[in-house]
């Protein structure tokens, strides 16, 4: 009966270890992992289009070549992960619904516009990075299918972001001119990066069932911080300063104090107001109606091969 399975389940959190996907689970603990891998996995599919932005204009062969094959990677984790979100029982035609209804959202970093080339190095650096931060933890998050995909995906990520901070170092060895295009790429992307890790713990509505769940392994202030200390010194090293004047190093904490995020306008981006949001959208709302004939092919033959 009931009482067994949810003793069960509990026992299996309890012990760190991993539910699967025909294990009883409590309904809310189902709906909140399609929540939070559908919002995973819709955020990949639209990160593609920001560095997408960049792909006919790369400065060189060598570059373009990176830029494309980077972008494919984040296809592919989109893929990994509607796939994980479907052994839940949606199906990934029923998630970009969602997603393009605005039933579902996406990580309010893809709603800011890359203006200079130099945003492909920002995007690498800090968006992977703090991708990274938040995506290494999940590895161990509860429901086996999310973590087992995390851990491909954490790989790639990595990799992104060396490529992104790579860029930069590069760009900051040129001319003057450079080393602006860069300096004015982390101005913008510095705050909207700290963003990515959500609301601050005291207005997270669903941190503490999350961790409870073993679904979020760490809360989000939690993980703004690592990415803050790792990303100092990354910073000195690269020679670029972050835009924030409350920076500095806290002895007795042996960590980084910093400065807040504006949240209103996270809560802006979030609700759709952000300044790409439209655009991101009905991109994706395209692509989706332009590739009906191809999914209706597809099935076509597959029902072809079936009465065969
Ligand atoms: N962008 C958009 N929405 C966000 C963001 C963000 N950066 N941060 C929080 N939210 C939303 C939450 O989804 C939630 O809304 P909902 O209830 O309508 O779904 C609301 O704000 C309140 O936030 P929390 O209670 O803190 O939500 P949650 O516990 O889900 O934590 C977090 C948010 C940290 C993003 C978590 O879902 C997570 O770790 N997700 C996996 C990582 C991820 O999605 N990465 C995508 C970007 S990285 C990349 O693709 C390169």
């Amino acid at each position: 009966d009931e009482s067994e399975l949810r003793a069960v389940f509990e026992a299996t959190i309890e012990r760190h270890d991993r539910i699967e996907p025909r294990d009883w689970m409590p309904e809310a603990y189902r709906k909140t992992v399609i929540r939070q891998v559908a919002q995973h996995a819709h955020s990949e599919i639209i990160g593609m289009q920001p560095e997408g932005n960049w792909i006919t204009r790369a400065p060189s062969l060598r570059r373009k070549a990176i830029l494309l094959a980077k972008v494919q990677d984040e296809a592919g984790h989109g893929l990994y992960l509607y796939s994980a979100c479907e052994t839940l029982g949606v199906s990934r035609l029923e998630l970009t619904e969602m997603l393009i209804n605005g039933k579902q959202k996406y990580s309010s970093i893809f709603n800011y516009p890359t203006l200079s080339y130099a945003d492909v190095g920002t995007i690498g650096w800090l968006v992977d990075g703090a991708a990274i931060c938040n995506q290494v933890p999940l590895c161990r998050t509860s429901y086996g299918p999310y973590g087992r995909s995390m851990i491909r995906i954490c790989k790639e990520e990595s990799f992104h972001q060396r490529q992104g901070y790579e860029l930069l170092a590069t760009m900051m060895r040129g001319t003057d001119e450079q080393r602006e295009m860069v300096q004015e790429s982390v101005n913008r992307f510095w705050w909207p990066a700290l963003m990515m890790f959500g609301p601050p713990d005291d207005d997270s509505p669903n941190t503490a069932q999350s961790m409870a769940w073993g679904i979020k392994r760490n809360t989000n202030d939690d993980l703004r911080q690592r990415m803050v200390d790792m990303t100092v010194p990354q910073a000195k090293a690269l020679g670029v300063t972050l835009p924030d004047p409350e920076l500095r190093w806290n002895e007795e904490r042996q960590s980084h104090d910093f400065g807040s995020p504006d949240w209103d306008e996270f809560k802006d981006v979030i609700t759709g107001n952000g300044p790409c949001n439209t655009q991101r959208i009905a991109h994706r709302r395209r692509a989706h109606e332009d590739g009906a004939w191809v999914r209706e092919a597809a099935m076509a033959f597959a029902a072809r091969g079936a009465e065969a």
